[in-house]
C-alpha cells in the first residue's frame, strides 16, 4: 500500500507494555490505517524493529510481524510523526510519584505534559489525542487545557480511551475484548472525535462491545475496574490465612463462593500476593483522589485492599522464616519465579521481588529462577547483586537450597522433576507455595514439608 493511500495517520507515543501491543493489533487489524509508534528510548525502538521485541508476550511477535513494515513503523523522530498524525494515541509511563505532595500514591504526570508540549510545538492542525495511560481523573481536562492555550488555533480533542489487556494475554484480549470504553466531552465536537476512535475498534470489535461515555466517568472505569479487581484477591487473600489457622482450604471456599453466579469464579485464586505495573498504583491513586476530596472513610476502605496484601506478602516470609527454624542466615532458598504473573517478564511490583528483598534482609543466600523475567530482575535488584543467584535452571537453583518458595506460576514449573530436585537438597527440604499450583500431594510423598497458600500443611513433622 503505497504511503499516501492510507486513510488515517494513528500514531502512538510510549512504546511500553501497552502502546506496542495495542498499536500492533490495530495495524494489523486495520491495514487502511499508517501506525507509527514513537519512543524517546532508542534501544527499545530498535528492539521493535528486530524479532526480539522488548517485551515477551505471547503471539505478539506474530502480529508484530504482520504489519511491521506495511503500515505499523516503529521509529524515535517525534516531530515529523506528530505533525502528520490525525490521531495521537499516548501510552506513556505515569509511575506513582516518588516526591512532594501526594508521594507513595498520585501519579507522576511529568511525562504526560513533557508529552501534550510536544504535540503542541510540532502541531500545525486539529488533532485527537487520546490518553491510552492509566491517569487521574481530570487529566484529560487538564491536557486539553495545555493543549488549547496556543496561538496557532489548533483545536485538540482530548479523549479517554483506558486499556484493560492483561499482561501474559495481551493479544487475546486486544483481539477479542470484553468492552472497549472512549470517554469524550458529550458536546457535539467531543462526541464527533470519539466517533473517531470507535471507527477505530469497529474493524474488528462488535459495536455493542464499544462503550461511549464522558471523559471522567471513563477515567474513572480504569481506576475502579482495577480496584474491583485487586480487591477480589485481597479477599481472598485475607480469607487464606484464616483457613492456615484453621485448617480449611481456601481453594475450597473459593470454588463455593465463585459458583454463586453474582460473585463468579474468576480472580479468587489465593496467591503471595498481586503485582504488576496497575493494580497498587491505581487503588494508591483512587486513595488519593477520595483524601483530596475529604472522602477519608473512602480512601481508608481502598487502602486496605494494598494493606491486605502487603501483609500477604510479609505473612508468606514469616512463614518461611518461622518454618526454617526461626533462622534463614546463610540458608539458600530458590524462588521459582520473578514475574509478576505467568507468561510475561514484566518484574514490576511483583509479590517475587519482595519476597526476595525481605529474605535477604534475613540474610538468607537467595536464588531467583525464571524463565522470562531473570533480566528484568537483575536490574531490579543491582543493589543486592553481590548476594544474589540468578539461575536459569531451576533444577540447579534448586541444589544444595533447604528450600523452594514458588512465587510465579509457570507451567513450566509444575512439571519438573521434583523426586530429582529433592535429592539434590538439604534435608529436611520444604516448599512453600505461593500460588497453590503444585500436586501437594505427591511432593510431600516425594518427602517435602509442603506450606501452600491458606490450605492445611503436610508435615513430615510431628
Ligand atoms: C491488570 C488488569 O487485569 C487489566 O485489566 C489492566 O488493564 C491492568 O492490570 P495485569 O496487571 O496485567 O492486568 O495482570 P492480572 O492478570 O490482572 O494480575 C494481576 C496480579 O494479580 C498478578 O500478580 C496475578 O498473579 C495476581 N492474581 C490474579 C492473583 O493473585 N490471584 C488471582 O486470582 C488473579
Ligand atoms: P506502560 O506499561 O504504561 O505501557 P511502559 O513503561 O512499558 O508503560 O512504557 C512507557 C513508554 O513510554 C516507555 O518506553 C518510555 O520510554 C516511553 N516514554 C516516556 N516518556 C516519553 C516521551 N516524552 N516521549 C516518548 N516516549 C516516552
Amino acid at each position: 500500500m503505497a504511503a499516501s493511500s492510507y486513510t488515517k495517520n494513528i500514531l502512538c507515543i510510549g512504546a511500553g507494555y501497552v502502546g506496542g501491543p495495542t498499536m500492533a493489533m490495530i495495524a494489523a487489524r486495520c491495514p487502511q490505517y499508517k501506525v507509527t509508534v514513537v519512543d524517546i528510548n532508542a534501544e527499545r525502538i530498535a528492539a521493535w524493529q528486530s524479532d526480539k521485541l522488548p517485551i515477551f508476550e505471547p503471539g505478539l511477535l506474530n502480529v508484530v510481524k504482520e504489519a511491521r513494515g506495511r503500515n505499523l513503523f516503529f521509529t524515535t523522530e517525534m516531530e515529523q510523526n506528530i505533525h502528520d498524525a490525525d490521531i495521537i494515541f499516548v501510552s506513556v509511563n505515569t509511575p506513582t510519584k516518588t516526591f512532594g505532595e501526594g508521594a507513595g500514591k498520585t501519579a507522576d504526570l511529568q511525562h504526560w505534559e513533557k508529552t501534550a508540549r510536544q504535540i503542541l510545538k510540532a502541531s500545525e492542525s486539529d488533532k485527537i489525542i487520546v490518553e491510552k495511560s492509566t491517569l487521574p481523573v481530570k487529566t484529560a481536562q487538564a491536557m486539553e487545557r495545555i493543549l488549547n492555550s496556543n496561538d496557532k488555533g489548533i483545536v485538540f480533542d482530548v479523549l479517554s480511551n483506558p486499556e484493560f489487556l492483561a499482561e501474559g494475554t495481551a493479544m487475546a484480549d486486544l483481539a477479542n475484548p470484553d468492552r472497549v470504553l472512549i470517554g469524550s466531552r458529550t458536546n457535539e465536537r467531543g462526541i464527533k472525535a470519539r466517533q473517531e476512535v470507535v471507527d477505530i475498534y469497529a474493524n474488528w470489535i462488535p459495536r455493542e462491545r464499544i462503550l461511549t461515555s464522558d471523559v471522567w466517568s471513563s477515567e474513572l472505569s480504569k481506576l475502579v475496574a482495577n480496584a474491583f479487581l485487586a480487591q477480589r484477591i485481597s479477599s481472598i487473600n485475607a480469607i487464606s490465612a484464616l483457613c492456615e489457622k484453621t485448617d480449611a482450604d481456601v481453594a475450597e471456599v473459593a470454588r463455593a463462593v465463585g459458583r454463586d453466579s453474582r460473585i463468579g469464579p474468576k480472580f479468587l485464586n489465593a496467591s503471595v500476593g498481586f503485582g504488576g505495573s496497575c493494580f497498587q498504583k491505581d487503588i494508591l491513586n483512587l486513595v488519593y483522589i477520595c483524601e483530596s476530596y475529604g472522602l477519608t472513610e473512602v480512601a481508608d476502605y481502598w487502602e486496605n485492599v494494598v494493606k491486605i496484601n502487603d501483609y500477604q506478602r510479609r505473612r508468606f516470609v514469616g512463614t518461611i522464616r518461622r518454618v526454617l527454624f526461626n533462622t534463614l542466615v546463610g540458608k539458600r532458598i530458590a524462588l521459582f519465579g520473578a514475574a509478576f504473573k505467568a507468561d510475561t517478564s514484566d518484574t514490576r511490583e511483583s509479590p517475587a521481588l519482595y519476597v526476595a528483598e525481605q529474605l535477604l534482609e534475613e540474610r538468607a543466600a537467595v536464588v531467583l529462577c525464571d524463565p522470562q523475567a531473570l533480566a528484568n530482575a537483575k536490574h531490579d535488584l543491582a543493589r543486592y547483586a553481590e548476594r544474589i543467584e540468578f539461575e536459569p535452571d531451576p533444577y540447579r537453583a534448586a541444589q544444595g537450597a533447604h528450600a523452594i518458595a514458588l512465587l510465579t506460576e509457570w507451567s513450566q514449573f509444575k512439571v519438573l522433576d521434583y523426586a530429582r530436585i529433592f535429592d539434590s537438597m538439604e534435608k529436611p527440604a520444604f516448599v512453600f507455595d505461593g500460588r497453590n499450583i503444585l500436586d501437594h500431594q505427591a511432593l510431600y510423598e516425594i518427602g517435602f514439608n509442603v506450606y501452600p497458600i491458606g490450605k492445611p500443611k503436610l508435615s513430615h513433622f510431628a
